[in-house]
């Protein structure tokens, strides 16, 4: 039989990778529950047409890149490609808003896009982020991009530039639209044909189409007119406070004229953090503001705000800085070979593993050799020589290559002091 490989685009995480995801999830866990934000699990499909509703049926996400199927009920589902729709369409479900406002909930989680897979390009990746609903105040749009800058300063990440852009309000955009489309139709010979059809039904999605000829006639052009000359005085105003917060939180940030993000529902801010050593890949967090789609999903008219940020992508950055480390400590208890599981070796593993510490033992009675050379392949921190009681044990350092005989309640002690248990 041919081999059964997994698909394309939707790659395992292994042993030796998972530790690194736990602790990105713990210190994405931790900042949420500082910021007083609230997990929500929503399932991984959903009606397809939530996400053509929301996410726009221009858009590359809904009109090339989802994985759609008919059910057994006859009904048309997809494979969730972001979180924000979901989230929203649990709110208003579920009236939420009851709870009181503003609330902001947090997700994490796989996404789906049929995408052709390259480095920091999946089909299966996974997301974390954070929706805020029900607060207009600008304040809230630097809150949710702190958030995200103690998140990715607490794993390590260095140089974090959030890149901005404001499209605005109805009025805004509309104005910008005319001067856009002005502007299309004098370069529409070097657009693709998707773009020429956008460029009169949804012209801001030209923008961030990925055809070079698309790219090069939009972004190297002299004439190309920038949305923020067209923003109303609110606009400007609002798009000053954000900057002006942003700086009060130290947070860097540069404008880009070109943003605007490859997702329908925006309507005020749009961010997101790119790291140029990822290559074509270079977003690992995208966000803004998106005040309508929560009326237009069905709710109450309620504001919004929010980021996800690609797991993978965030992995690939934190790559080869040095960035995370697992604090946990393994211990590799050692099995003299000719005794059994009643061993005093046993005992011990099964009173660390009650403290919450990482005990591995050998139960294939192979020869000290063999487990010592287990115990370095393992990366544990200490392999555990047992005597005949529990007062004298060798515990042998495995990172200093040191060795000394002490009580296991000292080691015991020794541990806790290194602050190693998994409560
Ligand atoms: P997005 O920009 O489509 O925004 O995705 C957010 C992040 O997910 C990207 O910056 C990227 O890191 C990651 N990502 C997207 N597609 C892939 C892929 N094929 N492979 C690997 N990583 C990927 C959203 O999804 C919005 N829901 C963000 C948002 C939340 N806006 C407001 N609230």
């Amino acid at each position: 039989m041919e081999p059964i490989r997994a698909i394309k685009g939707a790659p395992d995480i292994l042993p030796g990778q998972v530790e690194l995801w736990q602790t990105i999830e713990g210190v994405v866990r931790k900042w949420m529950r500082v910021f007083g934000c609230e997990e929500i699990r929503t399932p991984i499909f959903e009606e397809t047409r939530l996400f053509a509703r929301s996410i726009g049926d221009d858009t590359d996400i809904v009109g090339k890149e989802m994985y759609t199927f008919t059910d057994m009920g006859g009904r048309n589902i997809t494979l969730r490609p972001e979180g924000t729709a979901s989230v929203i369409r649990s709110f208003i479900e579920h009236s939420l808003d009851q709870r009181g406002l503003p609330q902001s909930l947090w997700y994490m989680g796989p996404m789906f896009r049929q995408e052709r897979p390259q480095k920091g390009r999946h089909r299966q990746f996974h997301q974390f982020g954070c929706e805020l609903i029900g607060a207009r105040q600008m304040t809230t749009d630097v809150y949710v991009i702190w958030l995200f800058d103690l998140i990715t300063k607490d794993l390590g990440l260095e140089n974090r530039e959030i890149t901005l852009n404001f499209i605005g309000c109805v009025e805004s955009r509309e104005r910008y639209k005319t001067e856009l489309v002005r502007f299309l139709d004098r370069v529409e010979n070097l657009l693709c044909d998707d773009c020429r059809r956008r460029k009169n039904t949804n012209p801001l999605r030209v923008l961030d189409c990925k055809v070079p000829g698309c790219w090069k006639a939009i972004h190297e052009s002299s004439e190309f007119p920038k949305i923020t000359d067209y923003l109303t005085f609110e606009d400007l105003l609002s798009y000053d406070t954000i900057k002006d917060g942003l700086k009060r939180y130290e947070i860097e940030y540069k404008e880009d004229p070109f943003l605007v993000r490859g997702l329908d529902y925006y309507t005020g801010i749009v961010f997101e953090m790119n790291r140029p050593e990822l290559g074509a890949q270079s977003a690992i967090m995208g966000g803004g503001r998106y005040d309508g789609l929560v009326r237009e999903l069905g709710g109450p008219d309620l504001p919004a705000v929010g980021f996800a940020c690609g797991m993978e992508r965030l992995i690939l950055a934190m790559r080869g800085k040095g960035a995370v480390s697992s604090k946990s400590l393994k211990t590799y208890v050692v099995i003299p070979p000719d005794q059994n599981g009643d061993s005093m070796a046993m005992t011990c593993a099964a009173e660390l593993r009650r403290k919450g510490h990482i005990a591995i033992v050998d139960y294939l009675q192979r020869s000290v050799k063999a487990q010592m050379r287990a115990a370095s392949k393992s990366g544990a921190r200490y392999a555990l020589f047992v005597g005949p009681d529990m007062n004298h044990i060798d515990v042998r350092d495995m990172e200093q290559s040191t060795q000394e005989t002490m009580t296991f309640e000292a080691f015991l002690n020794r541990l806790a002091d290194q602050g190693d248990a998994n409560t």
